[in-house]
């Protein structure tokens, strides 16, 4: 395949504007569904060049593989950074394909809006902090502006502003989350010593809502109604089976406030902000001044601890919410570990904690609706033999918005269960199953002990589920890392390494996306790449762009002198080439993109670990400036599509 042809064809596809085709304005489809049959109507007008596009909807099922393509990708056409370029580097500083160029926005501390505060290396208050960029930069997503989409009144809103978004390009809500920041870089000592220092962790971690724009070539933050930090005082809702819920009340009364530990991220087609709240019970702990604090079975399943688990976050010291031991915070940790939709168009409206969706240690929520309309969520849940989840709206999703109901708060949750023979089933967690109608008494109750009720009905235990991707809008396939485990000594289907030291990423496609059985496979063991150029390990953070490419990034220990990065995969050949290798220390996460493909936006997680002698990042290297989370903005020198 003449790779300059395909590149062509892909540009005039995407530079175009995409005009709406559909004859039938109530029928409400997707965005992509929408993008793709508009490219399928220009491959047709192209004639002979359309055969060039045919790797654009390989792992779409739009188009079937040619079967017959070399090994070299033809939807990737970049100088890798290469094993040699990471050798010679010091990790220091972010290195770069030689055809791209990057672009630092966004550090932690930096304010959510030009006219705010200043940052001040270790010298913010809480107040300051409420204001700035919090730290631990993860999942993310990037949306036009409402006001950008010139809504056309004869359509439905939804679809008009799905369909609408392909033309805004340099400017928009970032919605980023802030998954942690340790003691060390955050507070600059290793122990909060007050409450004000609390304070400060506690608004450095949750999202933030921040208007981008891309001026004179450079993207930054400008003034906006939209801007916003939600953070760990933040007051929140709940909605579904557990909303309400004594398990979610607690003896003090307090109202609900706050998300934590914001990892893995999704989004929904009606242009909202999925956040996953991870390693929650890391910021709880026992004083044991009131009570003596003993953990029940649902909290010793989270790994709730006297100490705190990682970070030395120390919260419950100084704000009794924290506390496990407690009496007036009973319940406070069951309000934590959900999945949290958040509009970014209206910065009034409190994030609503979505409980029909469980409660783990989320991460990740890619979709795809089936052809019944039905709208099914993939996420993991990130430990060590946790499991794979499904969420499937009752109704068409559609139906369900226009009815004035959120399709994420009526709907099935289920469990993945990997058999051998690349076969599957999804297990229902309802009281519809006589062992769980035995342990649970309402669905509330089922939803806040998730993890025992998965535990109880024979869910598969995987190697730390991490990121989900799908394929495709409409019955897509689903790519899943499961990062490692150095923890396995027995194989299972799914997790065949005996331990697995470096992770995998498993496809697999549901028969439909609401119903119950699916086919899988392996797709990459990384192990396999370790001594190559492709070589990487514990796979996190994963993305599918419009043409198919799996994006892939790290966190864990990469071997072959490389630190953390982000590589992108090709679905069919399996060819790997490295785009970006952070610093010393870091992690690479979070991923958007403009809707034109032009600029794809990374995170730098933790750099140095907040070491300034391990690295400055971003600032130039001076064995001395405090190393920053921030998002890096990539782009192709020659304008082309990112990842090709
Ligand atoms: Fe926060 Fe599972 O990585
Ligand atoms: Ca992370
Ligand atoms: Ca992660
Ligand atoms: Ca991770």
């Amino acid at each position: 395949m003449n790779k300059a042809v395909d590149k062509d064809v892909i540009d005039s596809l995407l530079d175009d504007d995409i005009e709406y085709q559909g004859n039938n304005p109530t029928d409400n489809r997707p965005f992509y569904d929408i993008l793709k049959s508009e490219m399928e109507r220009r491959d047709v007008l192209k004639g002979s060049l359309a055969s060039a596009a045919t790797g654009f909807f390989a792992a779409s099922g739009i188009a079937a593989s040619t079967g017959a393509q070399a090994q070299t990708s033809s939807l990737m056409n970049f100088t890798p950074v290469s094993l040699a370029d990471a050798e010679a580097g010091d990790g220091k500083q972010p290195l770069v394909s030689p055809d791209y160029d990057m672009q630092v926005l966004i550090p932690w501390g930096d304010p959510i809006e030009p006219s705010g505060p200043a940052y001040k290396e270790h010298g913010n208050t809480s107040q300051e902090q409420a204001n700035q960029v919090g730290i631990g930069h993860d999942g993310m997503w990037f949306f036009p502006l409402a006001e950008d989409l010139e809504p056309d009144p004869s359509l439905p809103v939804i679809n008009d502003f799905l369909r609408r978004w392909f033309n805004v390009n340099t400017r928009g809500l970032m919605c980023i989350n802030h998954e942690f920041g340790n003691n060390f870089q955050v507070l600059g000592k290793e122990a909060p010593e007050s409450l004000e220092d609390v304070r400060i962790s506690q608004h450095a971690h949750g999202v933030s809502v921040i208007q981008i724009e891309q001026i004179d070539g450079v993207w930054q933050p400008v003034d906006s109604q939209f801007a916003r930090r939600i953070h760990v005082n933040t007051p929140v809702e709940y909605s579904g089976p557990a909303a309400g819920h004594p398990l979610l009340q607690t003896p003090a009364g307090n109202i609900p406030l706050g998300t934590v530990n914001n990892c893995g991220n999704g989004t929904t087609p009606w242009g909202t902000y999925l956040t996953c709240e991870e390693n929650f019970n890391a910021y709880f702990g026992a004083t044991n001044t009131e009570s003596t604090w003993v953990p029940t079975a649902l909290q010793e399943r989270f790994g709730f601890a006297e100490g705190g688990t990682f970070g030395n976050y120390q919260w419950w010291v100084w704000d009794k919410r924290f506390d496990l031991s407690d009496p007036d915070f009973t319940n406070e940790e069951n309000r934590f570990g959900w999945m949290v939709e958040i509009d970014p168009q209206d910065a009034n409206n409190a994030p609503i904690k979505r409980t029909a969706m469980g409660r783990f240690k989320h991460e990740g929520a890619a979709w795809t609706v089936g052809d019944d309309g039905r709208i099914a969520f993939y996420m993991g849940d990130d430990e060590r033999f946790d499991y794979l989840y499904k969420y499937v709206s009752a109704e068409p999703y559609q139906q369900m918005l226009a009815a004035g109901v959120s399709p994420l708060d009526e709907g099935t949750l289920y469990v993945a269960q990997f058999s051998e023979g690349g076969v599957g089933e999804w297990i229902e967690l309802s009281l519809n199953n006589a062992t769980l109608a035995s342990m649970y008494t309402d669905m509330g109750e089922l939803l806040v002990n998730t993890r025992l009720a998965a535990d109880a009905v024979g869910a598969t235990p995987m190697d730390r589920p991490e990121w989900t991707a799908t394929t495709s809008a409409t019955n897509g396939t689903c790519y899943v890392t499961l990062t490692n485990n150095s923890r396995r000594t027995e194989a299972n289907a799914a997790n065949p390494l005996v331990p697995n030291a470096d992770g995998h990423i498993i496809r697999f496609t549901d028969d439909t996306p609401s119903g119950t059985a699916f086919s899988w496979e392996i797709f990459l063991i990384a192990e396999d790449t370790h001594g190559t150029e492709e070589s990487f390990s514990d796979p996190d953070g994963l993305g599918i762009d419009f043409q198919g490419r799996v994006w892939i990034e790290t966190d864990g220990g990469q071997k072959d002198g490389l630190q953390d990065q982000l590589l992108i995969a090709d679905p069919d050949t399996k060819e790997i080439r490295r785009l970006f290798m952070g610093v010393n220390g870091d992690e690479i996460t979070g991923i958007a993109f403009t809707p034109n493909r032009r600029t794809a936006f990374i995170n730098v997680q933790h750099p140095g670990n907040g070491d300034p002698t391990a690295t400055n990042f971003p600032a130039a290297t001076d064995n001395v400036t405090v190393p920053r989370d921030c998002t890096v903005a990539l782009s192709r020198k020659d304008g082309g599509v990112v990842g090709s």
